[in-house]
């Protein structure tokens, strides 16, 4: 019998979830499927009991509901509930526990640059979801200080406050500096904006985006001239291992899942951009 695993979200149509999850089933021969599940907000927690009820071994969680499933869930690991973000939910014989990858391919997708963090100026735009678990993976690398810029300057505060970090105006951006920046909004998915100015940008040697549809976005086609650029999609490989992880026990093909979501986006770019 094939165990049912899948990402909830809103929208999901063009995950690259469940390309890169079962060519990874497939390789190591488990039997098992991924799917892709639409879930709306209001049907959330129908969805939870849906989870249950089919008996689905386990779900990565994406946007928007990485912060309201905590609500639904049986457990939670100490290190999601210090973010205060789900993206990664066990099904344990009908127990659901919430798990926190994204601060790991955070951290990974730095590793494998060989780009060290310890000590460095870190400017972050956007204070959502995901900048939470990127916070936290700087923190873990105990980078010297970092400010946040958000277009709604209290949620930055909240973070000033959770986080102990510098929460800085949205007006104020086109003054920063530091060694790394990183692009943690949802401005330029799909769009070809940046959230801040080329000019801003050259003062970086580093820099992050977690949008990866386009794959090079404006920013990162800025940065690149100055910077050594990580693109979102390496953030999705290195969290998606690590859920592969907690479900299975199993280290995933990294390679295969890296040529199999380089593809797909190369693929939905041709669809839909040109
Ligand atoms: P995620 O979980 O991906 O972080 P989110 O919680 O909805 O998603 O957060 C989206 C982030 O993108 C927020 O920082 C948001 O800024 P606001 O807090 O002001 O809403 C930011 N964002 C979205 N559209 C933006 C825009 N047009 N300009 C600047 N920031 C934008």
């Amino acid at each position: 019998m094939y165990e049912v695993y899948g990402i909830i979200g809103d929208p999901v149509s063009h995950s690259l979830s469940p390309v890169m999850h079962n060519v990874a089933f497939k390789e190591l021969g488990i039997k098992a499927v991924y799917g892709a599940f639409r879930v709306k907000p209001h049907d959330l927690a129908r969805a939870v009991e849906g989870i249950k009820a089919l008996n689905i071994k386990g779900l990565s969680v994406t946007i928007p509901h990485k912060e309201t499933i905590i609500e639904y869930l049986d457990e939670i690991d100490s290190v999601a509930q210090e973010i205060g973000a789900v993206n990664t939910v066990v099904n344990k014989e009908g127990i659901l526990i919430g798990y926190n990858t994204d601060w790991i391919g955070v951290i990974k997708a730095f590793e494998v640059k060989n780009i060290d963090l310890k000590n460095k100026k870190v400017v972050l735009i956007g204070a959502g979801g995901a900048s939470k678990a990127i916070i936290y993976a700087l923190l873990k690398k105990e980078v010297k200080e970092i400010e946040v810029y958000n277009r709604t300057f209290e949620k930055a505060k909240i973070l000033e406050a959770k986080f102990n970090i510098l929460a800085k105006p949205w007006q104020e951006l086109k003054n920063a500096y530091g060694d790394i920046i990183i692009q943690g909004t949802s401005v330029g998915l799909k769009s070809w904006e940046s959230p801040v100015q080329e000019e801003v940008i050259s003062r970086f040697k580093i820099a992050m985006d977690i949008v990866y549809f386009p794959l090079k976005t404006k920013f990162l086609t800025s940065a690149e001239k100055y910077a050594q650029i990580i693109d979102g999609l390496q953030i999705l490989l290195y969290q998606g291992i690590e859920q592969f992880k907690i479900w299975t026990g199993i280290s995933p093909p990294i390679e295969i899942m890296e040529r199999v979501i380089y593809e797909e986006i190369k693929k939905l770019e041709k669809e839909i951009f040109v």
